[in-house]
């Protein structure tokens, strides 16, 4: 890739931060120098899990995989994620051990500003804050996998692309995931011609098994496949984009996409009960969420608690780790965060000493501001690969079909992550999200996600597991990691009913018969609101490699049925 250097900054945010001993590239040794001479990949997308093993199978190792998968995914499940929005992709490189989270986020264009979507009244204007192209950040996805290949792959970043320019030529049949977000976005969609040409069927939302073809697509990921990464964020097709959004009411220039530059960070690093927690660091809030906590609840033996203490334990430690995300975080190039001391034990304790055992606390008596649901669409994938290698990646779009704009010729929907930013302090966004000073809006920011790929070590095993789910990620990636801690396999993790709670609103909120009858009124008895949602949430997607008895396995969630996850000897 000719200019390495400008698309890979080591930021200065992570030079900080090792400085301060927060945080090693170089991590604890996991048990073995061997791999398990096995792959294993787990997707939302039978066919990205495909394009993954193909690509292993092809000679390259999980990094490049995770391209492969990352482009497929981008065809095949265009609701979720795609060459218009960004992602986090963990990386473990078993030869040296080293961690890395390639921060492939969005960022607010360069024109942006804090008030860029309040009308004349300073109200926020919903509209333009989540379908078409105000709404959409600078993609980093194409920048990402790009760097990827380049720097960790053992195949070119053509080769890596082979599948996804199949997929997008030949087509794939719509899954129950298409058509059912479909249905929730298609009248934004049908507004723009490029998109509505695309992804419905002569303006309908297309049939179960109607097999959709993107030549734009196909067109654009040849083209960096040819060229390289520069070929997107630069000169002619880079041109054609801008022009498209700016025809559209959008406000990228040409130097926006010129400037985008995917960040290399030092993950969040941390021990529980024996294991090495390395997970996503700011932007993300899910890492410093997990770590406070975990760190909240170690004391305790939570796997024999009580189930009613336990879950009382857990939403305490839920709702403190969520109402300092909301108070704290943010992009590490504009907001000073108190990392060290949020993911520190002492932090946790003076956290553990606040709460009852037998009595929900009301969020109003904790000082501080308020957070609530956010991004209902994203996608995750986790690959091992033979030598030990491992991806956990995390990417989105933000809403289903994100903004729902397509440029011209483009074939890819352009995210709405703008409005992962508060658009206006204590004004909601599309899920009730409450804004705050360290996520407003500035020029070339990152907006604050709660993605959160995640790895585990053990002396005895290495996992990697993500979800989507908005902000409920960060709870699901928390009792996939209990669920695992206590010995279970992954599709244990990825089936667990599920649970959480944010701080704001102030409740529990449980999937449809997560919890029984009486688990209920105990927890009300102790002053908690519980709240049953009528549908499931989340996508979770393992991987689980033991060393003892070198058993390798790996669970797809089996809430949407194209997941895929498949373990396959190395040769095969
Ligand atoms: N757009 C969802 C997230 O990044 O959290």
């Amino acid at each position: 890739m000719k200019n390495l250097l400008h698309a890979a900054s080591v930021s200065l945010a992570v030079a900080m931060l090792l400085l301060a001993g927060l945080g090693s590239t170089q991590a604890q040794p996991v048990g073995t120098d061997t791999g398990p001479g096995q792959a294993a990949v787990a997707s939302a997308h039978y066919l990205a899990t495909e394009a993954g093993q193909e690509i292993m199978a092809a000679g390259g190792n999980a990094f490049d995989a995770a391209v492969a998968i990352s482009a497929a995914l981008a065809v095949v499940e265009p609701a979720s994620s795609g060459l218009g929005g960004g992602g986090f992709w963990l990386l473990h490189r078993a030869s040296d051990k080293l961690r890395v989270m390639v921060d492939g986020r969005e960022v607010a264009p360069l024109a942006a500003t804090a008030d860029m979507f309040l009308d004349a009244n300073g109200e926020v204007n919903r509209e333009l804050a989540v379908n078409g192209p105000l709404a959409a950040g600078i993609p980093g996805h194409i920048a990402a996998i790009a760097h990827i290949a380049e720097k960790y792959g053992q195949l070119t970043l053509a080769r890596n692309l082979q599948p996804a320019i199949r997929l997008a030529t030949q087509g794939f049949p719509v899954d129950e995931k298409y058509h059912a977000l479909m249905r929730y976005r298609a009248e934004v969609i049908r507004r723009w011609p490029a998109a509505s040409k695309t992804l419905l069927v002569a303006g309908e939302v297309p049939e179960l098994g109607t097999m959709i073809k993107q030549p734009d697509l196909a067109r654009t990921l040849q083209m960096v496949a040819t060229q390289g990464r520069d070929a997107f964020y630069r000169g002619e097709f880079a041109q054609h984009l801008v022009a498209g959004v700016r025809a559209a009411g959008g406000i990228w220039t040409e130097a926006d996409l010129a400037a985008y530059a995917i960040k290399e960070r030092v993950p969040i690093s941390f021990s529980y009960q024996g294991r090495q927690i390395v997970t996503a660091p700011p932007p993300s809030s899910g890492g410093v969420a997990l770590a406070e906590i975990l760190n909240i609840i170690e004391p305790y033996s939570i796997g024999s608690m009580d189930r009613t203490v336990q879950v009382h334990l857990l939403t305490e430690a839920m709702r403190r780790a969520y109402r300092d995300r909301g108070i704290y975080l943010g992009d590490p190039e504009f907001v000073d965060m108190p990392i060290r001391q949020l993911i520190s034990r002492d932090y946790a304790a003076g956290l553990r000493a606040s709460i009852r055992l037998d009595r929900a606390t009301d969020s109003d008596a904790l000082a501080g501001f308020q957070d609530s649901p956010k991004g209902m669409d994203t996608t995750h994938f986790s690959v091992l690969d033979k030598d030990g290698n491992m991806v956990a990646a995390t990417l989105t779009v933000n809403l289903p079909y994100g903004s729902a704009f397509m440029a011209p010729d483009t074939g890819f929907l352009l995210n709405n992550e703008m409005d992962d930013f508060s658009a206006k302090p204590g004004a909601p966004n599309a899920f009730g999200l409450l804004g705050f000073t360290a996520n407003a809006i500035a020029p070339g920011k990152r907006m604050l996600s709660s993605m959160t790929p995640s790895f585990v070590f053990g002396d005895d095993r290495q996992a990697a597991l993500g979800t989507p789910g908005g902000s409920r990620i960060i709870t699901m990636v928390l009792l996939g990691i209990l669920d695992m801690i206590a010995g279970n396999e992954p599709q244990s993790w990825v089936s667990l009913p599920r649970f959480h709670h944010q701080y704001r609103p102030d409740l529990i909120s449980i999937e449809p018969d997560a919890f029984s009858p009486e688990l209920i009124s105990q927890l009300q008895a102790m002053g908690h609101t519980v709240e049953a949602r009528d549908s499931t949430w989340g996508n979770m997607h393992g991987v689980l490699w033991k060393y003892a008895d070198n058993q390798v396995s790996a669970a797809s969630d089996p809430r949407w049925p194209s997941g895929r996850a498949v373990v396959k000897p190395a040769a095969d």
